[in-house]
């Protein structure tokens, strides 16, 4: 849900009237009640083509939906633009001013606006659930009268928001937990959550990142990666891939070969599933065993949590829209940095 209850009182204190879709918040278990509670008006679907700006999670009205909100209305939500061309198409057409989730700046002002770092905070976690359910293995060290268990050595590609998340509760699981990221600066992030920083040739590591996203790195860079990731693959026993190049297709890290490499009954959780994968054999929304190896392509891991994403979605959400009004009214400032960089499409133009 991109509002949960107790949000909803930070928006009528500044004179928004908040209404919600009969049952939308049902399977986050936000019943409406607790929505009429804290002062929203519960209205069914028919009823939304009736409001100034609409807040949703990802999945953006259908084109007739789109057709039915009055002009000028305002769409917040995970949108995908750099992907999602047709729909941008459609909401520009009809005039609609969309702002995505994603394209938010991530400066200082507006960290409680990004939607982004909570999500793949969610997806860390659980991807390293995942991994231990999927693994025949225990995380931690057992040492028992039937002989002693060494602890699972868990390996995370990409230490950015996700990657960190999945070593911390790898570590609490009990895990030795070893990271690795392009980004020579995450090395003490890593450090910080317990895990060792794997080390890799030099020219490994990208320095003069933008805004603190990896960069396209080239093919020949990412065979040098492989050939040095391969050679840690024969000692671990599940990894998680999080590496994610901002608007582009995931870079893949893991090749069939590579896999061939691994222990049996080794463990890939590869949160890069819908952007293509970060290994070769990912199959999004699906599990895969090959080479012995069970390969996790999970789709909308944030849903798997779906009371506290939404919860801090709403945080996101809520505060982001606090941009946009002023004194009970509409206010968009397209100097403010924040509203500019969000926004993609206004005034029938399509902007990112
Ligand atoms: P992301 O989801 O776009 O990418 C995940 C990770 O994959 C990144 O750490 C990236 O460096 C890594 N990666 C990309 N290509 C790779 C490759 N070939 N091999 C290995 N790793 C590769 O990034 P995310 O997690 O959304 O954010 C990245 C960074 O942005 C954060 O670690 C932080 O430094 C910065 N950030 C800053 C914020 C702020 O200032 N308000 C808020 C959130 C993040």
């Amino acid at each position: 849900m991109a509002l949960v209850p107790d949000d909803v009182p930070r928006l009528t204190k500044i004179g928004v009237s908040v209404r919600v879709e009969v049952g939308a918040g049902f399977q986050a278990n936000f019943p409406d009640d607790a929505y009429s509670s804290a002062g929203a008006n519960i209205v069914p679907a028919s009823q939304l083509a009736q409001t100034t700006a609409i807040a949703v999670v990802a999945r953006p009205p259908s084109e007739s939906e789109i057709q039915a909100l009055p002009e000028a209305s305002i769409l917040i939500g995970f949108l995908d633009p750099l992907r999602n061309r047709e729909l941008l198409a459609q909401l520009a057409n009809h005039r609609v001013t969309s702002f995505a989730l994603e394209s938010i700046p991530r400066i200082t002002r507006a960290q409680s606006m990004d939607a982004l770092s909570s999500m793949s905070t969610i997806a860390g976690y659980r991807a390293v659930l995942l991994a231990a359910e999927a693994s025949k293995r225990m995380f931690p060290m057992l040492i028992t009268a039937a002989g002693t268990q060494p602890p699972c050595r868990v390996l995370v590609l990409g230490a950015g928001v996700a990657g960190l998340q999945a070593l911390a509760t790898a570590k609490r699981l009990g895990a030795m937990t070893f990271g690795f990221d392009t980004r020579p600066e995450v090395r003490e992030q890593v450090q910080s959550v317990g895990a060792t920083f794997v080390e890799m040739p030099p020219e490994l590591q990208v320095e003069g990142t933008e805004g603190g996203y990896a960069r396209d790195v080239g093919e020949e860079f990412l065979r040098r990666e492989q050939e040095a990731i391969g050679e840690h693959l024969a000692t671990v026993d599940a990894i998680i891939t999080t590496a994610l190049i901002p608007g582009k297709p995931a870079p893949i890290l893991i090749s069939e070969e590579m896999i061939q490499r691994m222990k049996p009954g080794a463990v890939i959780v590869d949160l890069a599933a819908e952007q293509g994968g970060n290994c070769e054999l990912t199959k999004a929304g699906e599990t895969v065993v090959a080479h012995g190896v069970t390969i996790v392509g999970p789709r909308n891991l944030p849903a798997q949590a779906a009371t506290q994403a939404s919860q801090m979605l709403s945080r996101n959400v809520s505060s982001f829209v606090s941009l946009l009004v002023q004194e009970g009214n509409l206010h968009l400032d397209f100097d403010d940095e924040i509203i500019q960089g969000a926004c993609v499409t206004h005034d029938g133009q399509i902007l990112k």
